[in-house]
């Protein structure tokens, strides 16, 4: 039985999306039932995050990148919208807890407890200063970002829109929407922007 039940969720995850089949039995749904019944809630990792997706994860899940350009402009538009700049008009916090923030790869983990600091997990996707030598390319590189962009109010409130909540440039971005998801706080948030921007942050050397 056990068996059987495997062999009939792998199949239907490979087909997901591809609702009814020969047979009348809809596989996406229950593939969906069973991860329901299996994926349960552990500290911070709620089952929340997986199964209650807004508009622009379920399009985004279902199409991926070859959404619609009409569709994703207006997905775009409604994710900047919803941006919170700092309502006291100051962007830049310390660069070194910038650091150390992008440095960290912890939070909303299974192992994390509830309640705990997250980090922003930067290097996982980016290079960002010429130091440290382990980082993933998923993203663009950062280093030099403020050097080669300035200061400008456009730049600063693209920058903080951009890691407020990517999708608000790139419908499907695979970059987490840290301040719309809540990863990271607006006092983080001011930290990994003065990584990015402020002359004396190992990002400009
Ligand atoms: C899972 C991968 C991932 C992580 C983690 C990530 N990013 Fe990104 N980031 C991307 C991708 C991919 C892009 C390219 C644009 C896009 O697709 O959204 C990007 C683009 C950017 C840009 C715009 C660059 C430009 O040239 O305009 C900035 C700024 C940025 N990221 C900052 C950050 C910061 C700061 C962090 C950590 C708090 C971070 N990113 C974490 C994937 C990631």
């Amino acid at each position: 039985m056990m068996k059987t039940m495997l062999t009939g969720f792998a199949v239907a995850a490979s087909i997901a999306g591809c609702a009814t089949v020969a047979g009348g039995s809809d596989y996406g749904k229950a593939a969906l039932q069973m991860m329901k019944a299996d994926f349960k809630t552990v500290g911070p990792a709620n089952a929340e995050r997986v199964f209650d997706q807004d508009e622009i994860e379920r399009v985004c899940s279902d199409v991926g990148q070859t959404v619609a350009p009409a569709v994703s402009a207006r997905l775009e538009a409604a994710q900047l919208a919803s941006v919170v700049f700092p309502t006291d008009g100051k962007y830049l916090g310390d660069w070194k807890a910038g650091e150390a923030i992008a440095q960290n790869g912890r939070g909303l983990q299974s192992s994390d407890p509830v309640g705990s600091v997250n980090g922003g997990n930067c290097y996982a996707c980016h290079q960002m200063t010429k130091a440290e030598i382990s980082y993933g390319n998923i993203g663009p590189s950062l280093y030099n970002y403020g050097k080669l962009r300035g200061q400008s109010e456009a730049i600063v409130r693209y920058t903080w829109a951009k890691i407020y909540n990517a999708q608000a440039y790139h419908a499907c971005s695979n970059m987490p929407r840290f301040g719309h998801k809540g990863i990271l706080t607006q006092a983080q948030l001011r930290d990994v922007m003065a990584l990015l921007l402020d002359p004396a942050s190992p990002v400009n050397q």
